[in-house]
């Protein structure tokens, strides 16, 4: 992030501090809770949300030479990343072209050829179609015609992104993070690697988990126990991009800098930064690393979700299995609770929720929905 923005959100959180209120918007607001319990709200969100937006699918570290390849199986559509022997990054349905079985699995490295388990179609890491056997009952057929179904891809700030629409226009990564970049850029994520992902499904609908995120209002009273002491209570910084948008919770820690001048203020070491990549990805940038959740629908698309949880950091260290035990405690926290609202919210009790002024990042992922989904 660019200093003399650093200094202007530092003041914001000095300011904040000293009047006792965090920044807020104009009024508080309302959501329908059926959105998280409706079967033709899930249906939307899959073909417009998670079809039709790039989605972030895995680390250019894990994807560094050619034949290293990943599979996403959370999207609508299983997904294979491979780089290519002329180094250039492809995407593709992960679905064999003879009767539709998953030709890879896993992620891995040096990859030549992928031999699809069932018959053995094997492709090369430009996702042709290179050999069939006993070829001769497949006489007369296009082989050219069938290679892998390719999807657009793009890499850059250490993230890879596929739009599940074939042959569909190129990726514009500055485009996706939409006046994100610089910030994305500063904190040297690209370079940072790839060091653990854990995944948890929970009963609850997606857009549930990310909801977590978009509010400091409940730090204080939910994670009491573990990091509620380190931040300033129901303190954070708003900030919209597009659909996209920055959240910067406070650590108390801040008070340090109104000894030093501006020029040595430096909000990375005293803030967690938090962005939402819409739709789903919420990169969180912390003082040595960064986490990143990516929440796909699960199972009926309406009460179940999976998460994939991400550490990455500039070097390998046993320390970041510690780290993931600690935000797994705490997002336990938001889960648990979480279950319970999907469970309130299908049983059809409230017509409405309120959002408080102070919970403005909330405001606007839903109002960023509705406005993907046509729905404003
Ligand atoms: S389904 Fe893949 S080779 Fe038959
Ligand atoms: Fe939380």
């Amino acid at each position: 992030m660019k200093h003399d923005e650093q200094v202007r959100l530092i003041r914001a959180a000095f300011d904040a501090i000293d009047c006792g209120r965090p920044p807020m918007a104009e009024n508080f607001s309302s959501n329908d809770p059926r959105i998280y319990a409706s079967p033709e709200r899930a249906a939307r969100e899959r073909e417009i949300l998670f079809g039709r937006y790039p989605i972030v699918v895995g680390f250019s570290s894990d994807l560094a030479r050619s034949g290293d390849f990943i599979t996403e199986d959370m999207a609508p559509v299983p997904i294979l990343v491979v780089r290519g022997d002329d180094g250039v990054l492809r995407a593709f349905a992960n679905v064999c072209r003879h009767r539709g079985a998953r030709v890879v699995s896993g992620n891995g490295h040096g990859a030549a050829r992928f031999a699809c388990p069932y018959h053995a179609w094997t492709y090369d890491t430009a996702g042709r179609l290179t050999a069939i056997p006993d070829e001769f009952g497949f006489a007369g057929l296009d082989r050219a015609a069938c290679g892998l179904v390719e999807f657009p891809v793009a890499e850059k700030y250490g993230l890879v992104w596929v739009r599940l629409v074939p042959g569909g226009a190129a990726l514009d990564p500055a485009e996706i993070v939409g006046g994100l970049g610089d910030d994305l850029e500063s904190y040297g994520i690209g370079r940072f690697a790839h060091q653990e992902t854990r995944v948890v499904r929970r009963r609850i609908n997606w857009k549930l988990v990310s909801d977590t995120f978009w509010e400091a209002y409940h730090i204080k009273v939910l994670h009491a126990g573990n990091v509620g002491p380190l931040f300033v209570k129901n303190l954070a910084l708003f900030d919209a991009f597009g659909a996209n948008h920055r959240y910067i919770g406070i650590r108390k820690s801040i008070e340090k800098l109104r000894d030093l001048p501006e020029e040595k203020w430096d909000l990375v070491a005293h803030a967690t930064i938090l962005m939402n990549l819409f739709p789903n990805t919420i990169l969180v940038m912390q003082t040595d690393h960064a986490e990143i959740y990516r929440t796909f629908p699960a199972g009926d698309g309406i009460s179940d979700s999976t998460t994939a949880i991400s550490i990455l950091a500039p070097a390998a260290s046993p320390k970041w299995a510690r780290t993931m035990d600690l935000l797994l405690g705490v997002v336990e926290q938001d889960f648990t609770i979480g279950e319970t609202i999907q469970h309130n919210f299908e049983s059809g009790a409230l017509a409405k929720v309120y959002y408080g002024r102070y919970e403005q990042a909330l405001e606007h992922f839903h109002r960023s929905l509705r406005a993907a989904l046509g729905e404003n």
